[in-house]
């Protein structure tokens, strides 16, 4: 072994084979020790030994592992695609990005709410909004022309007010909030008396929803709707949310005072809401209490906030008996004060039925204290009957508030039981 080594040194190593010119068979053996050595052997020895391919044994497990890594290198591969694939893609986006803030540029901000009035040509419409003029102006290029049609809402640049786009959802919100989700808890159970009031509502406003081949068959049309009129604290609201309650006709609930509005022309426009909304879920009710505040006399009106309220009355009156019928929206208005309202309001083919709610008598009297103490434990001492039989002139709140008030007495004073 020891003379093997220094053989194969010989043939590779330059240094060595100068000195094999020298003394070959003398100095054989001196220059062996120095490469046994090891450290500058292994070093030289150390490229070569990385270079060759190792003999590795035996060769058939080699097949499994080799299929094995292959199917890692096809995974590797398809790794190296999709993250190709993802940086390819990723400009794309960000070109999207850039545009869109682009658009948003052009958009502006804030952008104001206007109403589409006329479309001109293909680029250009006159517009106009709650406040002042109308105006011809430009639309973008990049706002759906399709959807654009004479009266639908539309944003519009604040500064330069051409059409930047399209407000979806047309119905005004004040609208969708009148929609009565939640039936009132109050049902026809809690009306005391009013009979033929109850009566009289059914006839005119459910009757005609549920049973419209009945008014067919006697050959008139169902009344398009009701007046209740009488004292404040009658029971008029009472009723109409027992109406709400009974019916599965949807219900719109409205206070006169609501459909004034700030702008110009926003009042009518509001009532012409409120019917479509009511004729695109018909049947449906629509109820409008304390109808007096936009239902007033017509005289000269000096304001323009008095005329605005006019205005509103008339797009009611427009409404009630207008081009378009209103087949299945049935109204019910109250009020206080009927003979302050306006007669074209009343007047027969708009609202037929006047529905009076007088001050209970007697015998109401003593059914509405009998719905509100129900529920409450009377002392055995209580009579009852000396209110209801007193002359004083009083209404169903007036009662309620009897019974309120006699149960927070019997609170403070802590019974539990309560006396009048
Ligand atoms: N006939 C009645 N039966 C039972 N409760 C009544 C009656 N009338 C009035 N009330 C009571 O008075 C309250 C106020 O009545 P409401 O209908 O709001 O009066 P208005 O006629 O002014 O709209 C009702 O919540 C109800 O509790
Ligand atoms: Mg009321």
């Amino acid at each position: 072994m020891g003379q093997g080594t220094p053989g194969g040194l010989n043939r590779h190593l330059p240094g060595d084979r100068k000195n094999d010119g020298d003394k070959k068979e003398k100095k054989f053996e001196p220059p062996a020790p120095p490469a046994r050595v090891g450290r500058k052997q292994r070093k030289q020895k150390g490229p070569e030994a990385s270079a060759r391919v190792p003999t590795v044994t035996p060769l058939s497990k080699c097949k499994l592992r080799l299929l094995k890594l292959e199917r890692i290198k096809d995974y590797l591969l398809m790794e190296e695609e999709f993250v190709a694939n993802q940086e390819r893609l990723k400009p794309q986006e960000e070109k999207t990005e850039e545009d869109r803030s682009k658009v948003d540029d052009l958009r502006g901000s804030p952008m104001s709410v206007g109403n589409l009035e006329e479309l001109i040509d293909e680029n250009h419409a006159i517009v106009s909004s709650s406040v002042g003029p109308e105006y011809y102006v430009g639309i973008l290029s990049f706002v759906d022309k399709d959807q654009l049609e004479p009266g639908c809402a539309i944003l519009m640049h604040n500064k330069v007010l051409s059409v930047v786009g399209l407000l979806q959802d047309d119905v005004d919100p004040m609208v969708s909030v009148m929609k009565v989700e939640k039936a009132p808890l109050e049902s026809y159970a809690d009306i005391g008396g009013l009979d033929s009031q109850i009566q009289e509502i059914k006839e005119a406003v459910e009757l005609p929803l549920t049973h419209p081949e009945l008014y067919e068959d006697i050959g008139i049309k169902p009344p398009k709707g009701v007046i209740l009129y009488g004292e404040p604290g009658t029971g008029k609201t009472l009723l109409a949310k027992a109406v709400a309650n009974s019916t599965s006709a949807t219900f719109l609930r409205v206070v006169g005072s609501e459909l004034i509005q700030k702008y110009l022309g926003d009042g009518p426009k509001l009532v012409r809401e409120l019917f479509r909304v009511a004729d695109d879920l018909s049947p449906s009710i629509v109820f409008i209490d304390e109808i007096d505040a936009i239902g007033t006399k017509r005289y000269d009106a000096h304001s323009g906030g008095e005329r605005e309220i006019q205005r509103t009355m008339l797009e009611l009156l427009n409404q009630l008996d207008g081009f378009d019928s209103r087949g299945d929206v049935k109204v019910i208005l109250a009020t206080n004060k009927i003979e302050s309202l306006d007669p074209a309001l009343l007047r027969p083919g708009r609202i037929d039925r006047k529905i009076e709610f007088p001050l209970p008598d007697i015998k109401t009297r003593r059914r509405i204290f009998q719905i509100h103490t129900s529920r409450m434990t009377l002392a055995d001492d209580v009579n009852l009957e000396e209110f209801v039989m007193t002359k004083d002139e009083f209404s169903g709140a007036d009662i309620k508030a009897i019974c309120t008030e006699a149960g927070l007495l019997a609170l403070r004073e802590r019974r539990d039981t309560c006396r009048f």
